[in-house]
């Protein structure tokens, strides 16, 4: 058994996702770390059953928060992390202590749009794919080696609304899957 942490900034939907396929394993999701109060993740990981945490940001030293947030995963005996949609980006000081072991899921095929409108961005330009990428993480925004891309051809009538719901839907069962192989890679080694 290995066990894993989620950090979010919003709604929450792979946190869900993640969550409800991790329980079907013999892994763990032992907690949630949010750095947004009012985020609708809190309110999932409640009916999730999901010990959560709050880790504001707002006035304070990225480092202090940075040092509390590896508090929290090193207490939880964690062995991987997922950010998802976590708009944070981490210093040095938490990636060289998790090397490795921390996941980012974007929407969009990495290296092009990275940043809070993956999906926007890529509608607008045209492009005729549009995708998803799952990646470690490293200090810089939306980079870091890539584990898995998945990609779709851009539809007739495609809306944004459409390519969102299908973006999502690639989401909700690739970031599960790669996470629990990753899981149980580890589960093998410890
Ligand atoms: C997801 O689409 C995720 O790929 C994206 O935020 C959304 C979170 O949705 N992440 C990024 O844009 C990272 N740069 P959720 O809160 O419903 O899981």
């Amino acid at each position: 058994m290995a066990n894993i942490a989620v950090l979010a900034s919003g709604s929450g939907s792979n946190f869900q996702s993640i969550t409800e396929a991790i329980n079907k394993t013999e892994h763990k999701v032992v907690c949630l770390i949010c750095d947004r109060k009012d985020a609708y993740v809190f309110e999932r990981a409640k009916v999730l059953g999901i010990k959560s945490y709050y880790v504001p940001y707002y006035k304070r030293e990225k480092e202090d928060v940075e040092k509390e947030i590896d508090q929290i995963l090193s207490s939880s005996e964690c062995h991987l992390v997922a950010l998802a949609g976590f708009m944070r980006i981490f210093s040095s000081y938490i990636i060289d202590r998790w090397s490795n072991k921390i996941i980012n899921i974007h929407p969009s095929l990495l290296p092009k749009y990275p940043g809070a409108h993956g999906i926007e961005e890529s509608y607008y330009s045209g492009d005729l794919e549009m995708g998803v990428t799952i990646h470690y993480v490293d200090t810089g925004m939306d980079t870091g080696p890539v584990i898995y891309q998945e990609s779709f051809t851009r539809r007739e009538n495609e809306t944004l609304e459409s390519a969102e719901e299908e973006i999502h839907k690639i989401e909700h069962r690739a970031y599960p899957e790669i996470l629990i192989k990753k899981l149980d890679s580890i589960n093998k080694t410890v």
